[in-house]
């Protein structure tokens, strides 16, 4: 597997050979992670070549971390774009079979094909999900799925249809990332996923920027949980978190310990 920092330089090198750039993922201080700057958008030297963000450069990394430990031969990328994702996940997984649908974005998906032109068994294709996905899966990955990143639609009722067909094709050892789940508020359907189907072990990554969700099947050794646990503190210890560095930035100019937040009236509030 090529190491981060070759996968990065790559990626750079092969979107400046076809006159691209990858925007975004700056330092908060300089640019407001509201409204998306912190995820990656292609652009020439005038446009951005779609409004679509694509996979920050944390949750890229989170990835890779992810493939280190699960070598999936098999994946599924939902929502190609300009192809930030498809091009991350072909450069770490040069041998595996990889197949990515968009239907909107025709141009995206053809600049995605030659930025891959070089690689072997990557295919990109226009395609609609949940309703082509069974066909795709069959196609191109001959029925079983070892790695998929959903970002596409990012609806409640598409994630769960979503869900609901990868749950028969994820392989023994597989893993789902749901692209977006706290950022697009797609709690609601992530937190009623284990209902439909309790053998994958759901978890939240709460230290990603979009906030991944990730669905995982089988068994995984006690350093590839150790990794999962690291990005994936529960909320309540983000919570506590949160109010701790308030605390500490207030404590500047009132002492820590006088320190008493208004409390939040409880619903329904008249
Ligand atoms: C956020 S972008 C994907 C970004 C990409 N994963 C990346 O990292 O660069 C979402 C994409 O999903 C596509 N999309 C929206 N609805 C879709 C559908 N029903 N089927 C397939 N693609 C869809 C959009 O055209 C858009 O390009």
């Amino acid at each position: 597997m090529l190491s981060i920092e070759v996968v990065f330089s790559r990626m750079h090198s092969l979107y400046r050979n076809l006159g691209l750039q990858i925007l975004g993922g700056y330092s908060n201080y300089l640019v407001q992670p509201t409204n998306g700057a912190q995820f990656n958008f292609v652009a020439d030297d005038t446009f951005l070549k779609s409004t679509s963000g694509g996979i920050a450069n944390d949750e890229a990394t989170f990835l890779y971390g992810i493939c280190r430990f699960l070598q999936p031969k098999k994946i599924l990328v939902i929502g190609n774009s300009y192809g930030v994702s498809t091009l991350f996940l072909s450069l770490v997984n040069l041998e595996s079979d990889l197949v990515a649908l968009d239907k909107f974005r025709v141009n995206g998906n053809a600049v995605t094909r030659e930025l891959l032109k070089d690689m072997h068994h990557k295919t990109v294709i226009e395609g609609s999900t949940p309703e082509d996905l069974i066909a795709i899966i069959d196609r191109y990955l001959g029925g079983a799925v070892d790695f998929c990143l959903i970002d596409a639609v990012h609806t409640d009722e598409v994630q769960t249809a979503e869900f609901k067909i990868l749950q028969r094709y994820m392989s023994a050892k597989s893993v789902i990332v749901f692209h977006d789940v706290i950022s697009t508020d797609l709690m609601k359907s992530f937190n009623q996923l284990r209902d439909l189907d309790n053998t994958f072990d759901f978890k939240l990554a709460t230290k990603t920027s979009s906030g991944l969700g990730l669905a995982i099947k089988g068994d995984l050794e006690p350093e590839f949980e150790s990794y999962l646990a690291y990005f994936t503190q529960n909320l309540d210890t983000v919570s506590r978190f949160s109010l701790a560095i308030d605390t500490l930035n207030l404590s500047r100019y009132f002492p820590a310990e006088s320190i008493k937040a208004f409390k939040i009236p409880p619903h329904p509030q008249t």
